[in-house]
């Protein structure tokens, strides 16, 4: 079945929903999602958006953190973009009902992350995701224009390679005409015709075994235009929060947000030193690649398998009010907040990498845009400064649709493309196959693509991949198609573009660190 919508949005995330919001408004939009509607990396978010509010913040400010933590691999006109059109597109989510707190003067509630120089995050207690992800649907459900698909599950783009004509990663022509999408709830197959595709599929944690991400981040828009031989970059940079709660064998693992410790928690090992110090002046509220590889550093050094973070010293009842969830949470497992210290460990959490975008969110693809974690916009540089995502999508997502808007009445949709075909594909007999590769590929990228890399392990990785690579492809060619041979071919190429992009790298910068380069190079090459 063909589909025909102005605009196919491909995610429900802040940066898919906020751009199909105002898309809606000059035609028709399909919003899809592999799962429902709420199920987002967005839900998850705890800290906050960071946006320059009151003084004495300003935007050189927020500007000169973001480049620090970006640890000189930022796109300074990306920055610049970014921070100060951040305000305007917090009164869009204001306009749109999203509620973030304020003190007993009726003036937000501003609180402080690791790197910034000022207390910038505006939140919505410590579930500030959860709270901008409901109030977001709530506007979708009142637009007509906007028709919502869950369960479907978006397979490939569609370009010229679906009309039978060779593409290659040096064509500079590759058009975006839709694409094919999986109805999980019939299991057919339906082709989604565009005239402007916007991918929002959001992260990749699922690559690893430990993760914050649902386990929906499976990195989907950026193997589909992998394939499609779109450009793809920063992909070596992944970062890992500093504090997400031990506790062994849960999937996502819970974060305890970076807040607290602004608020004034302090990280010490589980015989109770205080070790930040001793990696940089600005002690717990270094920035996050800093953090965490003090904390990797102290676990290895002692053969602990966490370490604690301190928040007993601050007072209780404060403690339950700005972070109801985190308490709350914590007790369920018996650890009271208020008492007792939490046990912490870096996880993977967030990527900085992803579709290389130009100013206006474009791909390297005609007619396809992409924004949100998919996306690679050079705000991030080598190290995201914390909060700073949330806002980079709903900024980039604003951009994105009003580029859009200059070129969509030239464009026509593409009549020819073919119905999805399955001809010679049987149903897979041994789903364990699949589901078995998936763990494979987690333990790979735990055990040798983590906090600290090498050569070595590098290589090792990458070598195990590509078994895992061949065989996959093989199962792929046969089998009918289903979410879960998808989903593993696509954390299969992620995986892989992790390991190429950091082997490509000869420095340690941000969050990339090998013991074979060390150094920072002066000039980036
Ligand atoms: P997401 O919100 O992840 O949405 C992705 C969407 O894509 C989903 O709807 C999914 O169903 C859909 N999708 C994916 N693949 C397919 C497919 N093949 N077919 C159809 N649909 C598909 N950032 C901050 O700035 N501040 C914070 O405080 C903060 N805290 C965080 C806490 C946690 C625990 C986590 C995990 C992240 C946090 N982040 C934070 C990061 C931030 O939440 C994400 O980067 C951001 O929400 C990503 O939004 P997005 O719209 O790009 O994608
Ligand atoms: C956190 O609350 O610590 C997460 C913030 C972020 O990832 O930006």
């Amino acid at each position: 079945m063909t589909r025909k919508f102005d605009f196919l949005v491909i995610g429900s995330g802040i940066a898919g929903i906020s751009f199909a919001l105002k898309a809606a408004k000059f035609g028709k939009v399909a919003l899809l999602c592999k799962t429902t509607l709420n199920e987002s990396n967005t839900s998850y978010a705890q800290g906050g958006i960071a946006s320059v509010t009151y003084t004495p913040d300003n935007f050189d400010k927020h500007i000169e953190d973001t480049l620090i933590s970006g640890d000189g691999h930022c796109n300074l006109e990306t920055v610049e973009k970014v921070v100060r059109n951040a305000p305007e597109q917090i009164k869009e989510l204001l306009g749109w009902g999203v509620d973030f707190d304020k003190d007993e003067n009726g003036l937000f509630d501003l609180h402080r992350e690791g790197g910034h120089s000022e207390h910038r995050i505006l939140h919505h207690k410590d579930n500030t995701g959860f709270e901008i992800q409901e109030s977001l649907i709530r506007q979708v459900k009142t637009h007509s224009e906007i028709e919502v698909f869950e369960y479907y599950f978006a397979i490939e783009i569609l370009t010229q390679h679906h009309l039978g004509q060779v593409v290659t990663h040096h064509s500079s022509d590759i058009e975006c005409y839709g694409a094919y999408v999986l109805d999980q709830n019939t299991n057919n197959i339906h082709t989604f015709l565009a005239k402007i595709t916007l991918l929002a599929t959001g992260g990749i944690g699922s690559v690893y075994s430990t993760t914050t991400n649902p386990e929906i981040a499976t990195g989907d828009g950026i193997a589909m235009v992998h394939r499609a031989r779109g450009k793809i970059k920063d992909m070596e940079f992944i970062q890992f929060h500093p504090t997400a709660l031990y506790h062994q064998g849960e999937r996502p693992t819970f974060l305890i947000t970076e807040a607290i410790r602004g608020y004034g928690a302090v990280l010490m090992t589980q015989d109770g030193k205080q070790f930040m110090h001793k990696y940089d002046e600005r002690g717990s509220l270094a920035p996050r690649d800093i953090v965490a590889r003090a904390i990797d550093n102290e676990m290895k050094l002692r053969g602990h398998d966490f370490v604690y973070l301190d928040v007993t010293r601050m007072n209780a009842e404060e403690t339950k009010v700005h972070f109801p969830n985190i308490y709350k949470k914590c007790l369920d497992y018996g650890i009271d907040i208020t008492k007792d210290f939490i046990p912490v460990v870096p996880t993977q959490h967030y990527l900085c990498g992803g579709i290389m975008v130009d100013i206006n969110g474009q791909s390297s693809i005609k007619r396809l845009y992409a924004a949100g974690e998919c996306s690679c916009t050079g705000l991030h540089g080598a190290n995201r400064l914390a909060s700073n995502s949330l806002i980079e999508a709903i900024v980039y997502a604003d951009a994105a649709l009003k580029d859009a808007m200059r070129i969509i009445d030239k464009i026509t949709f593409n009549e020819y493309i073919p119905d999805w075909n399955d001809e010679g594909t049987s149903l897979p007999e041994e789903m364990v196959l699949i589901t078995q590769s998936f763990r494979e590929v987690e333990q790979i990228m735990s055990t040798y693509v983590g906090i600290v890399r090498s050569n070595l392990r590098l290589k090792r990785a990458i070598h195990r991949l590509e078994i895992l690579y061949r065989e996959t492809e093989n199962l792929f060619e046969k089998s009918v198609v289903s979410r879960e041979i998808c989903e593993l071919r696509n954390v299969i190429s992620i995986a892989y573009l992790i390991i190429k992009q950091a082997l490509l790298r000869k420095e340690s910068r941000g969050l990339h660190y090998t013991v074979d380069y060390p150094e920072r190079m002066k000039n980036e090459h």
